[in-house]
């Protein structure tokens, strides 16, 4: 049997298609493992989109070496993003590299590489088992062609102590069965920092009658959390029927079973009424929950980042949500030490804090990404002015969360169970995916509970049930 490992790296749509390719392998009798120590295959899903993602990758990479010395079959892949543009490189620079598939290439041709990857590796690990002394990999493809030192690396160290492992849909008692479903693929807007539409290429949507069919087999397949990705969710257009996201939402939503949707990111650009219509119509299965990226509060470099729209009509939108969806949990991305922010364009974005008082901020300092246009753009900011801003950004919205958070005490909040914790600690999200802990010895893994809130911290809530 082959033994694969996927690590992921980056954004929920790396973890979907992650997610994708081992059902896949898992069909055709591939077993996922929660260690690369163990594996015989390992696919290394990655993300551009700021640099240090990319210097960890390399580093990863470059420490799977030390596996395919132990075991010389181990297949080696790279796929997403970074595969996307620096193929070459990837090859050159790594020898136990075997393959690499940009994210911008056909899943499908991957699926087919993959299929006849695992009856290949069958053959030569099982010859490997037979007759560890000789020489290996005659006729691979990029593997190592040396004679191994097989008798003193009886013992595989431990290598990678923290064993990431993704959820394949297959069934795990232990854990929440989320299911995760790329609706469309790359992006058109061109903002003028990011790396994505050069990785993923041009928007690509898929037809709503297969996203249809996937949510139901993941729904009977116990899935209580169905996750709509996109670069560009809100620009979903149906090949088949021309239908808008909006029509997808209510389509799924109308879905029956225990389930809740959550979708990520829509753009501020792209966002239209009648989508928090259609939310606030189903929230009985539509999350009370909007990640709304904003990157900045300052229309100049708003401008400059090429986002198509203002502070204020970013606030207009926030008013549609809240008008409609009082109690809608909000979260952002905020990009702070843009080429060419100011003191003031900074504290017009942390003067948004204070006016949204968002849930959650996912903010970053500014990555200089090649092939992008901000790339050529005169940054005069030096790092630690853009540490210091990062920092105070993060400053200002742990008192908001704590205060946000705070107000939620002695409210009854409707949760999803995802893992217990400790013998007697389950660990939960709101339908705003804010962390709740509850006590309880009871399994509770993959249901929905009425809590009551009973105390509040800046990352989570406490429950009892
Ligand atoms: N530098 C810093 N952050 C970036 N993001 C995208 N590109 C960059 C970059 N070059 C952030 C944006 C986006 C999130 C997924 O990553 O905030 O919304
Ligand atoms: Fe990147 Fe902008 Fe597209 Fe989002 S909308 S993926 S930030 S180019």
């Amino acid at each position: 049997m082959i033994n694969f490992f996927i690590k992921t790296f980056g954004c929920q749509a790396n973890v979907a298609d992650s997610q994708d390719l081992a059902k896949l392998l898992t069909e055709i009798g591939a077993q996922e493992v929660e260690s690369e120590n163990s594996a015989d295959l390992i696919i290394i899903n990655t993300c551009a989109i700021r640099e240090l993602a990319e210097q960890k990758l390399y580093s990863y990479i470059g420490r799977l070496s030390k596996i395919k010395k132990i075991r010389p079959y181990l297949k080696v892949g790279v796929i997403g993003c970074v595969a996307s543009y620096r193929k070459q490189e990837l090859y050159s620079r790594f020898d136990h590299v075997s393959f690499v598939y940009g994210a911008r290439d056909e899943l499908q041709t991957l699926k087919a590489y993959l299929i006849n990857l695992c009856n290949e590796l069958m053959t030569t690990k099982q010859f490997f088992e037979q007759h560890p002394e000789n020489v290996f990999g005659q006729g691979q493809d990029r593997d190592v062609k040396k004679i191994v030192e097989t008798k003193k690396l009886l013992t595989i160290p431990n290598l990678f102590s923290k064993a990431s492992k993704i959820n394949s849909l297959s069934y795990k008692p232990q854990e929440l069965v989320r299911s995760m479903i790329n609706i469309m693929t790359g992006c058109n807007k061109y903002c003028s920092y990011c790396i994505v539409p050069f990785t993923r290429g041009r928007e690509t949507s898929f037809a709503m009658s297969k996203i249809l069919d996937q949510v139901k087999k993941d729904i009977e397949n116990g899935a209580k959390e169905i996750t709509l990705l996109g670069q560009n969710v809100n620009s979903y257009i149906d090949p088949e029927s021309n239908s808008r996201f909006p029509e997808l939402l209510q389509k799924v939503a109308e879905i029956d079973g225990d389930f809740w949707v959550r979708f990520m990111s829509p753009h501020p650009q792209d966002m239209t009424r009648d989508l928090f219509e259609v939310m606030a119509q189903h929230g009985n299965k539509l999350c009370n929950y909007l990640h709304f990226p904003m990157q900045s509060g300052s229309n100049r470099i708003l401008q400059l980042m090429n986002r198509n729209y203002t502070a204020e009509e970013y606030l207009e939108k926030i008013g549609w949500l809240r008008s409609l969806m009082p109690h809608a949990t909000i979260s952002t991305d905020i990009i702070v030490g843009f080429p060419g922010e100011t003191e003031k364009d900074y504290l017009a974005t942390r003067e948004m804090l204070d006016k949204i008082k968002f849930d959650f901020v996912f903010s970053f300092i500014y990555s200089k990404r090649k092939y992008t246009k901000a790339f050529e753009m005169d940054d005069q900011n030096t790092h630690e002015i853009k540490v210091q801003r990062l920092n105070d950004l993060q400053a200002r919205q742990v008192e908001i969360a704590l205060e946000l958070n705070s107000q939620k005490i002695g409210k009854n909040l409707k949760v999803l169970v995802e893992k217990r914790l400790t013998d007697d600690k389950l660990l939960a999200r709101t339908e705003g995916s804010i962390r709740v802990l509850v006590s309880s010895t009871e399994n509770k893994v993959n249901s929905f509970l009425n809590v009551e809130i009973t105390d509040a911290s800046v990352t989570s809530l406490v429950g009892k049930f």
